[in-house]
């Protein structure tokens, strides 16, 4: 593991749960090392979580032979390097979003690591969100009938402060709000709506000196016909971690808003006079990822999120499952990546830009 603050605490969490929840776990995983740079806070870490050992050299991590995945959850400028290392070295790979800081470098992410072989997975969690696992079968079985609109937006607002964090950085982050939460509503209208073909839209900083964007607003068209909306911000005062996003097909539509985890809105067009949106409580047996935690209603939390993709991740290592199309690829990646670049040029150029996306080949 790469990285121990924030999503080395949410990473270890799950690595250490897999190993009792999900019983019996596809592979069962032994913490071996974690780097980071500061020796006494990276030391603690391995002592906390639970690795055997700890580096102040991800270089040590990658020339390890006691190790076969790498999970990399270093700041974004940290992403590349690393990973493609590890994968020639022939570790399976997890890294955190955005892949790349921009468009170009997650294609040489996913390229580079595509051409060893290693499984490789882009950290969007919020795709293992039971709810949002339950929306997708139900679009996967035609519930919805015929989508029309999406409409996803990420708030939060904690960035009105002149703290020093390197998400404030360009070099450090590459982008702000965009790559920080945009890319995760772009992933998520891809993973239930479809691809992306085309998009407008344009950044905003509001904070002075601020070297990133604070805020993004943009249009979409999805291959498949739909239109819909994707919004993002540091700065929506009240929204601590608010990704709500709501679909609306020929047959029905669905709500959800991360700060209720567990609850998916749906509205069916049945014809009911008493008809309105229903609240489901996601937590029945039946539902997806349930069997691995407690009896209904017994609800669970974000850091869950990870219990879930992690365990896929090495469900799809030990040969059981593939890492698409639930989980998110270094394609994926590279495609949230490209449809962000897009956002940014739209704005630059002041018009609605197509969507070109290179594959390995061109
Ligand atoms: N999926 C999600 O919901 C989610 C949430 C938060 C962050 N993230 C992503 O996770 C990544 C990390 O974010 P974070 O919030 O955990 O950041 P953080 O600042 O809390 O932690 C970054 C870690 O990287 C380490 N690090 C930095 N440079 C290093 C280097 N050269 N070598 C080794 N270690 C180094 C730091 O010591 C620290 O432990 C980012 O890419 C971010 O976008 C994803």
């Amino acid at each position: 593991m790469l990285g121990y603050a924030f999503m080395g605490k949410a990473h270890s969490n799950a690595f250490r749960k897999i190993g009792y929840m999900t019983w019996p776990p596809p592979l069962t995983p032994r913490l071996v090392a974690i780097a980071g740079r500061n020796e006494e806070a990276v030391s603690e870490a391995a002592r906390r979580y639970g690795f055997e050992r700890w580096t102040k050299q991800w270089e040590d991590l990658v020339a390890d032979p006691e190790i076969g995945l790498f999970d990399n959850l270093g700041p974004n400028d940290v992403h590349a390097a690393p990973t493609i290392a590890a994968a020639e070295s022939g570790k399976h790979v997890v890294c955190e979003k955005p892949l790349g800081r921009d468009a170009d470098e997650s294609y040489e992410i996913w390229s580079r690591v595509a051409a060893t072989g290693v499984k490789h997975m882009c950290a969007f969690n919020y795709r293992f969100v039971p709810a949002v696992r339950l929306a997708r079968e139900m679009i996967d079985a035609g519930e919805l009938g015929e989508l029309r609109h999406f409409r996803g937006r990420y708030l939060q607002d904690w960035g009105d402060t002149t703290e020093e964090v390197w998400r404030f950085e360009r070099g450090a982050a590459g982008s702000g709000a965009l790559g920080d939460l945009a890319a995760h509503v772009v992933d998520l209208a891809r993973y239930l709506v479809g691809e992306i073909e085309a998009i407008g839209g344009f950044l905003r900083t509001f904070v002075p000196g601020r070297e990133v964007d604070d805020a993004v607003e943009a249009t979409v068209e999805f291959e498949g016909g739909a239109v819909g909306t994707i919004e993002a911000t540091r700065l929506a005062l009240g929204r601590r971690n608010a990704f709500q996003w709501e679909i609306n097909g020929t047959q029905g539509s669905l709500y959800f808003d991360m700060e209720r985890l567990n609850e998916l809105q749906v509205f069916r067009a049945d014809g009911d006079r008493a008809r309105g949106f229903k609240t489901v409580l996601v937590s029945e047996a039946d539902h997806p990822f349930w069997e691995h935690w407690w009896p209904p209603g017994h609800i669970i939390g974000w850091g869950d999120t990870f219990v879930h993709e992690l365990h896929h991740f090495l469900a799809a290592i030990a040969g059981t499952t593939e890492v698409a199309p639930h989980g998110a690829t270094f394609e994926d990646g590279y495609r949230a990546a490209e449809v962000c670049d897009a956002i940014v040029r739209s704005g630059e150029r002041e018009r609605r830009e197509r969507i070109d996306y290179r594959t390995l080949t061109s």
